[in-house]
């Protein structure tokens, strides 16, 4: 499903390159219901989403974007029926398998924002080896969030620095708003200035709760698997329109 008449050329002729969003966050929803609109079960809907996650991050990567975080599970999801956890978790590990190398070549550096503790043992193992391989790349920081919650991101944070506080590390008195994103698992990045959210839901779900306080919004009615490079590029032209105050006038 296509609806923007555009072509790629068109929409990309349209966009400041010099004013691209340095940090763009993407809250992957719909694969369920994309699914569902085809009689099929939920996990082919995740399966269809993780090949816009190969588009997307490739796109991303070569428009000059630094920092993409995708929101592939969140604490919250656990709560789903056992299958489609494990169908999700066996989907991501055959993904990042058969991308590794290409994420590597094109010098993407994998960070994951979450607890990969609570992920089963051959998630968290292919996890662990992508960031490796690709941690001293310079291109593209691609953040996955999985068991990600931005409540959790914070109290892990606090707790982290109490510790520093206890360790003499830091003192108290000189923590700011600032200092204190060095907490958060986005540690040395820029807050997002673009948060698209697919799917049609008007809410953050437990996104990047400290670090979305200025971010603009996008919000779509097309489901994850039917997002393009098109809508990223929309997505953009859009934001590049906005006159962001930051409280200022
Ligand atoms: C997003 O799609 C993927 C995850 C949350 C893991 P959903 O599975 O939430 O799809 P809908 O919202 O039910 O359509
Ligand atoms: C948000 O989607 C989490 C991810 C996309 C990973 P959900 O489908 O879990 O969010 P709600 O339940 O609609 O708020
Ligand atoms: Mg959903």
């Amino acid at each position: 499903m296509n609806v923007i008449n555009q072509t790629i050329e068109e929409l990309k002729s349209q966009i400041n390159i010099e004013k691209l969003p340095k940090h763009i966050a993407i809250i992957m929803d719909g694969n369920g219901r994309w699914a569902k609109k085809r009689f099929l079960p939920r996990n082919f809907g995740h399966q269809e989403g993780m090949e816009r996650v190969i588009e997307i991050v490739s796109a991303a990567s070569n428009l000059g974007i630094k920092y993409l975080s995708l929101y592939a599970f969140s604490t919250e999801n656990w709560k789903r029926p056992m299958e489609e956890v494990q169908g999700l978790m066996k989907i991501l590990v055959q993904y990042i398998a058969k991308e590794l190398d290409k994420l590597h070549k094109n010098n993407v550096k994998v960070q994951i924002m979450g607890d990969i503790n609570k992920l089963p043992e051959f998630a968290r193992k292919e996890v662990i080896k992508t960031i490796e391989k690709t941690s001293l790349n310079t291109g593209m920081i691609l953040n996955i969030a999985l068991n990600y919650g931005g409540r959790d991101e914070i109290i892990f944070g606090i707790k982290n620095l109490l510790n520093d506080v206890e360790m003499g590390k830091i003192d108290i008195n000189d923590l700011n708003a600032d200092k204190f994103s060095d907490y958060l698992y986005t540690k040395g990045q820029p807050d997002p200035d673009l948060l698209i959210r697919p799917s049609g839901e008007l809410r953050i779900s437990n996104f990047m709760l400290y670090q979305i306080a200025y971010t603009e919004f996008w919000l779509s009615d097309v489901l994850w698997p039917d997002f393009t490079e098109k809508h990223l590029l929309l997505s953009i032209i859009d934001y590049q329109k906005r006159n962001r105050r930051f409280g200022g006038i």
